[in-house]
């Protein structure tokens, strides 16, 4: 008899445990994010798919930057671009600009220069500088092949060869690798976004 209230007891305490999960699942549900982007030859376009891809537990859109017409009623907006002449895009800047105080975002990029380096985390540093009325919750870059056309122009200049051979590197990404290190990061923005909330 006495083992009979024991397990009524974990019963009881098995439903107060599903209620309290099912609580938090709902609110788990109730988080919307937009993935966007700017890409010119289709690098940041892939890993904006990934980054999509990685998303969970959370309602979710992804479109081109062009296409947006409101950021209203997103509690994360994630915002990808190819690094361009060591900075953002114009198109990107502006997007940027017009985000909302307070709003939650991450950045996500694409570029030639090596995945950590000086030269790729200076673009970072400067959408921080851009969304400075936003709540920033990380970043993410990894390589995306250089367009042949640009790399030959920037080679002919002495003051970018260096730059032009370590570019010429980049071949072959975003890979597979590079997208799942984006698909990761999707989801702890998601995750960082909700301790936020
Ligand atoms: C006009 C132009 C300027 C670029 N400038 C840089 C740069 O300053 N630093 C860098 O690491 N990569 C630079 N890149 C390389 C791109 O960032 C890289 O190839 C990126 O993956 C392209 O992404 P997309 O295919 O989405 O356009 C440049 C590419 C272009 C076309």
């Amino acid at each position: 008899m006495k083992d009979v209230g024991v397990f009524k007891s974990l019963a009881f305490k098995s439903k107060i445990l599903y209620v309290f999960e099912d609580y938090f699942l709902l609110e788990e549900v109730s988080m919307k994010a937009l993935v966007t982007y700017y890409s010119q030859s289709g690098n940041t376009e892939k890993l904006a798919n990934a980054v999509f891809e990685g998303i969970e537990q959370a309602e979710k859109e992804i479109m081109p930057i062009k296409e947006v017409s409101s950021v209203t009623g997103y509690d994360l907006i994630l915002i990808g671009f190819p690094v361009q002449a060591h900075s953002v895009p114009g198109k990107v800047e502006a997007f940027v600009k017009g985000i909302p105080e307070g709003q939650k975002v991450g950045f996500f990029a694409t570029h030639g220069s090596l995945r950590g380096g000086e030269l790729a985390v200076t673009a970072f540093y400067y959408s921080l500088t851009l969304a400075k009325h936003a709540v920033v919750l990380g970043t993410f870059g990894c390589r995306g092949k250089v367009n042949d056309k640009i790399l030959d122009a920037v080679r002919q200049k002495a003051e970018h060869r260096a730059w032009a051979e370590e570019a010429q590197s980049a071949m072959g990404h975003p890979d597979q690798a590079d997208l799942e290190d984006g698909k990761d990061w999707a989801q702890s923005m998601i995750t960082r976004a909700r301790a936020h909330s």
